[in-house]
């Protein structure tokens, strides 16, 4: 078994909300234990509001959970030192548009330090961005700019991943585009975490699939298990279920 890179224990997180008369409470996520090893790409998969984001938020310490414990690579959350370990797309990628996505990215190296010239143009050949990072953003398709958040999570090389619906909003070919870089990674021995509600994409490249909902995880699914029966029709039993 491949050694543990995150660890949930029992992680809870409500959201307050004021309004004119009161408070109202928000279940973000409820009780999530869960550990993703080194290697993999484990999947959340959730409906609309499951608490896929939030997950996403506290393990990379943009939020704080109210109860329970995150690790990653063993060090309890927030820990600054994990920040060369992570890279990270987020659900909405929102860059300075008026720059190029090379002026970005270098930005971005400069930040991370030490990131060689070599390295910059590697990435740009590996997102496919090559005839286009000169352009400005503002220029960029839906899923030029996915492919450059891709290329900003990669800068400083980090060996775990976190994507927050990479795919969403992308045509297939976009779609098959990520999906293509997201194994490519995974053969250069990233881990990666992959929230989505496209089934279809993470039967294709998840080895685990973690089912949220109302911000429980309900189940954990082995890949060989939807090689029998279909993901969709075990998401839709167990949330139908519940
Ligand atoms: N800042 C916030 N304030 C109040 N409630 C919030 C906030 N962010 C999320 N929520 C609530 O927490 C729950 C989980 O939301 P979350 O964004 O984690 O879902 P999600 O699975 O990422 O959804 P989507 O697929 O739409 O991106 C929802 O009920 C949502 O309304
Ligand atoms: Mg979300």
């Amino acid at each position: 078994m491949n050694s543990i890179v995150v660890e949930f224990s029992n992680v809870s997180k409500v959201y307050h909300k004021k309004l004119f008369l009161g408070n109202k409470e928000i279940v973000g996520v409820k009780d999530l234990v869960f550990q993703i090893y080194e290697n993999e790409i484990f999947g959340l998969l959730g409906l609309n509001g499951s608490g896929k984001t939030t997950t996403i938020k506290l393990l990379l310490g943009l939020l704080f959970a109210d109860s329970g414990i995150i690790k990653i690579l063993g060090q309890t959350i927030p820990d600054w030192r994990l920040n060369k370990d992570i890279g990270y797309l987020p659900e909405v990628v929102s860059f300075n548009k008026k720059f190029s996505g090379y002026d970005l990215l270098t930005f971005y190296a400069d930040v991370a330090g030490g990131v060689s010239k070599n390295k910059i143009e590697e990435i740009i050949s590996f997102v496919k961005l090559n005839d286009s990072i000169r352009r400005k953003v503002l220029e960029y398709s839906k899923g030029m700019v996915q492919r450059l958040g891709l290329a900003q999570a990669l800068v400083h090389e980090p060996r775990f991943l976190v994507l927050d619906e990479p795919s969403s909003g992308l045509d297939p070919l976009g779609i098959k585009e990520i999906r293509d870089l997201v194994l490519k990674l995974k053969s250069d021995g990233k881990t990666i975490f992959f929230s989505s509600h496209l089934i279809s994409e993470l039967e294709k490249v998840c080895d685990r699939v973690g089912i949220i909902h109302k911000g429980q995880l309900l189940r954990i699914i082995n890949k060989s298990e939807w090689e029998n029966d279909s993901l969709e029709d075990m998401f839709l039993e167990i949330i139908t279920n519940y």
